[in-house]
């Protein structure tokens, strides 16, 4: 039986959304169709912006409502999310060893740019999607599929100990809960922000102390500034890096995980004379997603969100919230019959 697909898709207009139908003739064996329920709008989306016919949104969750010929690990009427990585070749020695997203065949998103979350229904691969735990409401597990899978595993690759001590820079959609997380890890944590007006709820996120980023000016700041072993940059911008790198104690490390947009440029000095690190990390693969969610159920690491309509409207937005810094901490859109 074919199925109508309803999305919403990019214009040439920035920030701009149509809505378009397709049809599809029959799932793939390993395919499951979704019937969305919440979308999250991650900063990411918003590179996306201005080219014309984008199915965007990795942050969906929703029930399932077909299933292909092989699928075993779902049943119709299953909550499931998907993220950002799509597909892999399940064979290679990346895949072997549990590391999916690094696998040289991988189809991250967008992927073909017509199976994403914003869109009434989503056709995706059975073996890259997740349980969610039903006590978890749609709108809160969204932002999990990408927000909370990148600072999750961000944290658990820097086999962090509960003993540490961790800057989060940036209080958006992924340092509000990378706020928690490492709370819950048993960390000593420390919000960095640029924004003041934050403190108050980064410390009800879970963060023992706040920094503000304009002290850094200040004569004398560096004398007693706090010190950590990890700095997680979530920051959607390009930062004085040498700045946070003078925050790092001896063999500390330094995780890029918001995007700059130009050659992050540092001073080598710091590295060689203490050992620092600065690494990439990226969203989380299959693994990590899994584990993400059990420690959140675990832990009831809760996002805060502000909803919006599953419409055109209601993603615009969104969008324009998320594009200016203003959400709080994530837009979703969500449908009415989710809530
Ligand atoms: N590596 C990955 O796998 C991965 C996955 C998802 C997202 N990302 C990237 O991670 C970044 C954050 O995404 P998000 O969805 O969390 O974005 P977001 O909700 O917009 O949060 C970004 C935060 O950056 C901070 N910021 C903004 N302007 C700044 C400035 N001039 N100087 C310093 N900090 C500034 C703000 O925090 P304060 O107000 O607290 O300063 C803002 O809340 C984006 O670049 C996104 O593309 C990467
Ligand atoms: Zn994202
Ligand atoms: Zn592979």
């Amino acid at each position: 039986m074919p199925f109508e697909i309803n999305a919403f898709v990019t214009t040439s207009t920035n920030g701009k959304f149509k809505e378009t139908s397709r049809q599809v003739q029959e799932l793939g064996e390993h395919e499951i169709l979704v019937d969305l329920l919440a979308s999250g709008i991650c900063y990411t989306d918003c590179h996306y912006t201005g080219t014309e016919g984008l199915n965007l949104g990795h942050e969906p969750v929703g029930l399932v409502k077909e299933l292909g010929s092989a699928v075993t690990n779902f049943s119709k009427g299953d909550y499931v999310g998907f993220s950002y990585l799509q597909s892999s070749c399940l064979t290679c020695d990346q895949c072997c060893a549990g590391d999916d997203l690094y696998c040289e065949k991988r189809v991250m998103y967008p992927g073909s740019g017509q199976n994403n979350g914003f869109s009434d229904t989503a056709i995706v691969d059975a073996r890259f999607s997740y349980h969610i735990p039903k006590d978890i409401e749609p709108k809160h597990a969204a932002p999990l599929m990408c927000a909370g899978s990148t600072v999750f595993n961000a944290l658990y690759s820097s086999n962090l100990s509960p003993t540490a001590s961790v800057g989060i820079v940036g209080i958006g959609g992924l340092g509000h809960l990378a706020l928690q997380f490492a709370n819950k890890w048993g960390c000593h944590v420390t919000a960095i922000s640029t924004n003041p007006s934050k403190k108050d709820e980064a410390l009800s996120f879970g963060a023992h102390a706040y920094l503000s980023s304009k002290d850094f000016a200040t004569p004398g700041f560096y004398d007693n500034a706090p010190k950590f072993d990890l700095i997680l940059n979530t920051a959607s911008v390009d930062l004085p890096y040498d700045d946070y790198i003078k925050l790092l104690k001896p063999k500390g490390q330094f995780l890029l995980i918001g995007l700059p947009s130009k050659s992050v440029n540092v001073d080598a000095f710091p590295f060689i004379g203490n050992e620092l690190g600065m690494r990439g990390s990226l969203v989380g693969g299959r693994r990590a997603v899994r584990l993400m969610l059990e420690f959140v159920a675990r832990h009831n690491i809760k996002p805060q969100v502000e909803e919006y309509p599953f419409t055109v409207q209601g993603l615009e937005d969104a969008f324009e919230s998320c594009v200016n810094y203003k959400a709080r901490y994530r837009a979703v859109i969500v449908k009415s019959s989710a809530n």
